[in-house]
């Protein structure tokens, strides 16, 4: 039962079957071998236009590179208030920036609302020299309370953010769980709603460690290019991240991982909604399932073996907990920690 983060899960596979064939003989250094060189072709045709696609190795320095080239030194980016960016990543995105400032952004299950977006860029200074200046809007996808934008959504705030000439990141973090969730193309949620620059994540959805930094604006790549060298990305056996990236979108492996990750959220979701005394938190769109129960019975799902954290740690402020699915995610650890949870509702 273990529900602490998707993290946590095994590799797919799948992705260590490629990694496995991908270890044969030598292979260019540095991204000069023939995986890494298709990825920005394989890239281009999943989202149905033009792309420069650079690995990473984690989500943090995918979000910090993209955001380096988005943003000058005295930029704002706003973004959720909760967002891994402002909350997760011990200054990644200043550090990376050279200094520019996050604006976090209140909003229900981390969803950034379009008036408060507009609201905080109008109130920013622009082109008051005392100011940072407001240059980008970094939105997450999944949020990280588990909730979806939809399409129309992320174009709205893409919209308000553009008119004031703000570039937009969105931290694809579960953007697979996002797609599998909304069934529709990936361009329609990205470049064609108004976004820019994408961190497209793999590694909570099966890889072993491999991010993509999805560039949609392509005139940027040869300055990200160097940022990414500098941040320490450009691996020299790129091979093996790039066998990832392209086992993982190969025939729509990355939404089938994602699909058995969100249902298991929403088996989740339908057990605890059936039991009085359990109070669902958040949408449960994707593949983190919120729900607050008695002090007693999260500390006697504890005692059961169950691992979850709180939302937010410690628990006991909220008596809310998170429970993360992942693709391996089985059957058995999901009825297995409702039997429990419904037992210990019964005792309290
Ligand atoms: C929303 C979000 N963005 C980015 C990341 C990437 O983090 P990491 O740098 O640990 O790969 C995470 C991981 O927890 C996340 O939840």
């Amino acid at each position: 039962m273990d529900f602490r983060s998707d993290n946590v899960g095994a590799v797919a596979p799948e992705i260590m079957d490629a990694m496995m064939r991908a270890n044969e003989g030598t292979a260019g250094a540095y991204g000069g071998d023939d995986l890494t060189q298709k990825l920005d072709d394989r890239f281009s045709e999943l989202f149905g236009t033009e792309v420069r696609v650079f690995p990473a190795l984690t989500g943090t320095a995918a979000n910090a590179i993209t955001l380096s080239a988005l943003s000058p030194p005295y930029g704002s980016i706003f973004c959720g208030e909760h967002s891994h960016i402002a909350t997760d990543e011990c200054g990644a995105p200043e550090l990376m920036t050279g200094g520019a400032k996050l604006m976090p952004i209140a909003g229900d299950n981390a969803k950034v609302p379009p008036d408060a977006l507009a609201e905080a860029i109008a109130r920013a200074g622009t082109g008051f020299v005392h100011c940072s200046q407001p240059a980008a809007f970094s939105l997450t996808q999944a949020t990280e309370m588990g909730a979806i934008y939809s399409v129309d959504e992320v174009a709205k705030l893409a919209d308000v953010a553009k008119q004031q000439g703000l570039a937009v990141h969105m931290d694809g973090a579960r953007f697979a769980n996002a797609v599998s969730t909304l069934g529709v193309h990936p361009g329609d949620l990205t470049w064609r709603a108004g976004v820019d620059a994408l961190s497209f994540g793999a590694t909570k959805n099966g890889a072993m460690a491999a991010e993509a930094i999805v560039l949609f604006r392509t005139d940027v790549a040869d300055d990200l290019a160097f940022r990414h060298k500098r941040a320490g990305q450009l691996l020299s056996k790129m091979r093996f991240i790039a066998a990832q990236l392209l086992a993982y979108i190969d025939d729509g492996l990355w939404l089938d991982l994602a699909g058995r990750a969100n249902g298991k959220a929403q088996r989740l979701t339908d057990g605890f909604a059936a039991m009085s005394g359990a109070k669902l938190e958040g949408t449960g769109e994707a593949n983190e399932v919120f729900v607050t129960l008695p002090g007693p019975v999260i500390d006697g799902l504890k005692a059961a073996g169950a691992q979850f954290y709180g939302w937010p740690e410690p628990w006991e402020a909220t008596n809310t907990i998170r429970l993360v699915t992942r693709w391996d995610t089985t059957d058995g650890e999901v009825d297995d920690v409702l039997a429990q949870t419904s037992a210990l509702l019964a005792q309290s």
